[in-house]
């Protein structure tokens, strides 16, 4: 493992179930998970959860985030308006990894309404496990940032 410690996750009411369950897979990965809710099911609004996450990684508080909503889409775009932040939407297992290794993406989302646990599981494991590779993707990603 790298020097990435604490992982914030969040999502709405769509992704309950896959959030506690992705919770319980990263703390056995040996990481801190910082779970920011909600709790229950009743509906709420995704931009709220994709920004108060997207605010704990950007202030330093947590190393990496880690969002869901039923399709990944809307809480991404909430999370990418907060400075400093780039999450990326993956439904594969290689996209994940390469939203780390070349996008240094600080945070992954995904759709609970289009991936089954099993295969979030392995998302989730391909984009922790990835690190990012610098040299002409570092150039790239301060582009993104300027
Ligand atoms: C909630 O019904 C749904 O719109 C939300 O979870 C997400 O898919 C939005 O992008």
């Amino acid at each position: 493992m790298s020097d990435i410690k604490r992982i914030v996750l969040s999502s709405d009411h769509a992704a309950i179930d896959l959030r506690q369950a992705v919770a319980t897979h990263v703390t056995a990965k040996g990481y801190e998970v910082v779970d920011i809710g909600p709790t229950t099911t009743e509906s709420t609004h995704y931009p709220l959860h994709g920004k108060a996450a997207a605010e704990r990684v950007a202030s330093g508080d947590c190393d990496l985030g880690i969002i869901l909503c039923g399709t990944g889409q809307g809480i991404m775009m909430a999370a990418n308006k907060v400075p400093g932040i780039r999450c990326g939407v993956c439904s594969d297992t290689f996209s994940a990894a390469m939203i780390r290794a070349h996008n240094n993406a600080n945070m992954l989302s995904i759709g609970a309404r289009v991936v089954g646990e099993g295969i979030a599981l392995e998302i989730v494991d391909a984009y922790l496990d990835a690190e990012f590779e610098g040299g002409r993707h570092g150039k790239r990603v301060d582009m993104i940032e300027s």
